[in-house]
This record gives structure tokens, C-alpha cells and sequence, in this order.
């Protein structure tokens, strides 16, 4: 038994805002700075009355339609974000009530970045022991909300958005190996180290990050954790079609695609139209190259994630 990709689906809220509409709202920053830094030159933010779970079901419904089933048959929903509609309940139920389907196991995972390959990873397991069937995988995040719009080391990395896929029991071959890490005495180097508390938000609700250390230490645990993956499956890095990483910046992603000694003809970027979109990322830079035709089936592709806790993680899959 098998749990295969059948459906994929992303959605970016509202327009593109770029580097340079950033300085026009008084960011003191510059289009040549984030790109040079970071490959970045847009992202998208949320409508004021957007939650995760909306954009989250514009994503979902936009997979389920791929796959060709209705949101009724999928039996476990599985959500990964940072940034939930509620402190409870979960974001996946309020998805689960929007789709209107009923009964399906509907939870969070918070995993920061590395949320979907830790959600992909769950329902794999769930449908490979037989318990499930069709499950619905978000990653959806309004990371907006939690940046400190005075700091720009941080407030010009990160955007909003949402992405989902439809993994299906199948006996042919999909997931092929999945490893997941974390190491929570490095949590202090990317943060939002605030909660709500007596009615009043204890501490700080703002993201808090210490670029240069996240990023060594994003550069050494993608290869290690890919090439992991890769001796699980019994599959050589360079039979990896297309390596799909989180999207935080293109030097991460260049640093880590060298170090597997795969070329950047073999990565998919969409970092440069979104920014990083946390648990989004992954899903939105799939979909992006299952709709354009790169990714096509019986390829195998590369996911990895890496991100606040810290947590990293990687799951080889052939489409
Ligand atoms: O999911 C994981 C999420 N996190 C990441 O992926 C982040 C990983 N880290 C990074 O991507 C990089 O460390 C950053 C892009 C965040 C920063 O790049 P850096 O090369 O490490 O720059 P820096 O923090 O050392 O700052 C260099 C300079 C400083 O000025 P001085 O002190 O050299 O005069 C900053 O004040 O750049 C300045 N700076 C900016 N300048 C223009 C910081 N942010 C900005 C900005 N615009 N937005």
C-alpha cells in the first residue's frame, strides 16, 4: 500500500506587493538589497479579514478539483501553520466546516517551515497503515500578521499564502521515503516568543530571527536530511528530477542544491513571487510546477523543509 500525490492546489491572496511598493509604505530598504540578499522581489498579504483557513480552502478546493474528488470522500485533513485563525480550534476543523465535509480526522501541525513535510509525512502514515484513505495536506499561513513592520531584517522576507495536496491510498508507488529532525535547543534563533495570557499577550507576538545563524544552519540540514532520504529509498541523488526545498531564499536553496551536486535546472524557485510563505512554500512551489508542465508523472521529486523549533525534514516521492 501506497500513499500518492493525486491533486495539487495553491492560492496567493490579493496583489503582488514588490520590494519597491515595501519602500513606498516607508520601509527603509531597497529593491537591490532583498533581491541580491534573498531572490525575492514580491509577495502577497492577506485582506484584513482573511484567515489561514481561507486561504487554505481556496487552495484545497483548487487540489480536490484535480484530483477529481469531492471534498465529502477525504477522511483525514491534516494542516500545518504558524499563524492559526484561533488559538482553538484548529484550523483544520474550520477548513473541515468551509469544505463541508463531516467526520474526517482534521488536525494542526506546528512545525514553522517544515510544517507540510511534517504533514505530508503524518498522512502517509495514517494511510499506509490502512486507516485512511483520501486525506487533504495544507500548509497555509498569514505570516503578515506576526511581523514587526519596524524591523526590516525581517519583515521584508516573509508573504502569505496557501497550498494543499490530495494523498491517496494507491497500490502504486508515490511516497517512497520520508525523515524528519528537530533540534528544539536551537528554538531561540527563530521565534515569535509571545502568548496570550490572563487576556493580555505575554512576551513578544512578533517574529524574531537570527538570519545569519538560521541560515548555516539551514544550508547544513537540507543536504544531510536529503541525502537521508535519498539512501532510505535506495535512490541516488542524481535521479532526483525536480528538488522542491522551501522557499526562504535563493541562497539557501543554490547553497543546498550544490551541495547535493544537483543543478539549479533541477529546482523549482518560486521564491522570487512570494517570499517565504512558512508551511506554504512547498505546496505553492509544487503546484506552481505541476500547472506549468515541469513536473510530470513518474518523476521523482525531492520536498524539504526547514524551519523555526528548529525542525527540517525531507520526503521523496514519485509524482
Ligand atoms: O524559514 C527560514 C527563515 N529564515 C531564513 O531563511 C533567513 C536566513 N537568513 C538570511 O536569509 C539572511 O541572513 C538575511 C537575508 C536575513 C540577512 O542577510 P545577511 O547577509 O545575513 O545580512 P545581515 O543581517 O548581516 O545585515 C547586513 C546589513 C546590515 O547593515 P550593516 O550593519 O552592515 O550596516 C543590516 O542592517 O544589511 C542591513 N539590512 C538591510 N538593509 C536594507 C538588514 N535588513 C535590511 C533590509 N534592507 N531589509
Amino acid at each position: 500500500m501506497f500513499a500518492r500525490i493525486t491533486g495539487v492546489g495553491s492560492y496567493l491572496p490579493g496583489q503582488a506587493v514588490s520590494n519597491d511598493d515595501l519602500v513606498r509604505r516607508g520601509i527603509e530598504t531597497s529593491d537591490e538589497w532583498i533581491v541580491s540578499r534573498t531572490g525575492i522581489k514580491a509577495r502577497h498579504l492577506a485582506e484584513p479579514g482573511q484567515a489561514s483557513s481561507d486561504l487554505a480552502l481556496e487552495a484545497s478546493r483548487r487540489a480536490l478539483a484535480m484530483a477529481g474528488i469531492d471534498a465529502g470522500e477525504i477522511d483525514l485533513i491534516v494542516l500545518a501553520t504558524s499563524t492559526p485563525d484561533f488559538i482553538f480550534p484548529s484550523t483544520a476543523c474550520l477548513l473541515q466546516a468551509k469544505l463541508g465535509n463531516r467526520g474526517a480526522v482534521a488536525f494542526d501541525v506546528q512545525a514553522v517551515c517544515s510544517g507540510f513535510v511534517y504533514a505530508l509525512t503524518i498522512a502517509e502514515k495514517f494511510i499506509r497503515s490502512g486507516s485512511h484513505k483520501k486525506a487533504l495536506v495544507v500548509g497555509a499561513e498569514v505570516f503578515s500578521r506576526i511581523l514587526d513592520w519596524q524591523d526590516r531584517g525581517t519583515c521584508v522576507l516573509f508573504g502569505d499564502g496557501a497550498g494543499a495536496v490530495v494523498l491517496e491510498a494507491s497500490g502504486e508507488p508515490g511516497i517512497l521515503a520520508t525523515a524528519l529532525h528537530a533540534d528544539g535547543s536551537h528554538h531561540g534563533i527563530l521565534s515569535v516568543p509571545g502568548n496570550v495570557s490572563g487576556g493580555q499577550v505575554t512576551g513578544d507576538p512578533f517574529l524574531r530571527m537570527d538570519g545569519q545563524a538560521v541560515f548555516k544552519f539551514a544550508v547544513r540540514v537540507l543536504a544531510e536530511v536529503a541525502h537521508e532520504c535519498c539512501e532510505a529509498a535506495k535512490v541516488a541523488p542524481d535521479e532526483i528530477d525536480w528538488l522542491v526545498p522551501h522557499q526562504a531564499n535563493i541562497r539557501i536553496i543554490e547553497a543546498t542544491a550544490k551541495k547535493m551536486k544537483l543543478g539549479m535546472d533541477k529546482v523549482i524557485v518560486t521564491v522570487d513571487r512570494h517570499g517565504n510563505t512558512s508551511a506554504a512554500s512547498v505546496p505553492l512551489a509544487l503546484d506552481a510546477a505541476v500547472r506549468d508542465g515541469r513536473v510530470k508523472a513518474g518523476q521523482k521529486i525531492m520536498l524539504e523543509g526547514v524551519g523555526g523549533g528548529f525542525t527540517w525534514g525531507a520526503v521523496l516521492l514519485e509524482f
